[in-house]
């Protein structure tokens, strides 16, 4: 079953005739809201908000592990993850809806591991390719059926936040090879990774980084939350023809 985890501008789907919501609870505690388990299109979907049902939790407070660990206990094996993202990469314009890749980790003080030798014994996994190619093709192809072309390929990095980046960082990242930049991907992705999950991300670009673009001095988060409410429209779009 197909899970979807719902980022800024996405905390409901409007298309998901919804089921039931399942309130669970996780041997790291409760998820950001309950699961909206549904049909979207005809398909078996769960729906997760991932900054809660009220968009109030904070990138660095989300229960990454109790996310992941719940979706996985309700069934589900492929996890698409949609991230509100800065443009680093000037193709990377704002309203551009990629796929990304590869990741980079810039977070810190985040539980970001199930195998912490206390819960479960020590493993190493492989995070070579942070994404699974498959529901990566899958996201590209629906991107293709729906009429939304989706930027194959780049290279997340994932901050701290909850504060935007500076100018200087940006330029940091850019040389590291990053071509957009958000607060959630990590340690979402590699949370999945443990559990086995296939995982993709939809990014959608709401703004030119710091220091790019229109935002040479600053970054207008209504402007952004503007062009998050019209890309989202697209992403709806794609998620219904992918379920
Ligand atoms: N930086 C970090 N996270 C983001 C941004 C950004 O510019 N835009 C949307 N999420």
């Amino acid at each position: 079953m197909l899970g979807i985890i719902g980022g800024s501008g996405l905390d409901c789907i409007a298309e998901l005739e919804i089921e039931s919501r399942l309130a669970v609870t996780t041997p790291y505690g409760q998820p950001s809201a309950p699961l909206a388990a549904g049909r979207l299109h005809g398909k078996r979907v769960i729906f997760l908000p991932r900054h809660g049902e009220t968009h109030s939790i904070a990138p660095h407070r989300i229960n990454y592990r109790a996310n992941l660990w719940a979706l996985h206990a309700q069934g589900v094996r492929d996890v698409v993850a949609v991230c509100a993202v800065g443009g680093i990469n000037p193709v990377m314009s704002t309203g551009t809806l990629l796929v990304p890749d590869q990741i980079i980790d810039y977070t810190s003080s985040r539980e970001s591991t199930f195998f912490d030798g206390v819960d479960h014994p020590l493993t190493h996994v492989d995070f070579t390719l942070p994404f699974n190619m498959p529901l990566r093709q899958r996201l590209i192809q629906a991107g293709k059926v729906s009429g939304h072309q989706l930027h194959d390929g780049g290279t997340y990095g994932a901050t701290q936040g909850p504060r935007l980046e500076t100018a200087a960082e940006i330029n940091r990242m850019e040389r590291d090879g990053a071509d957009v930049v958000g607060m959630t991907g990590m340690p979402e992705a590699v949370l999945a990774r443990e559990l086995q999950l296939g995982y993709a991300m939809l990014a959608v670009v709401i703004n030119a980084a710091a220091g790019r673009g229109d935002n040479a001095t600053g970054i207008s988060m209504e402007a952004a939350h503007a062009a998050a409410e019209i890309a989202m429209t697209k992403v709806r779009a794609v998620l219904n023809v992918l379920a």
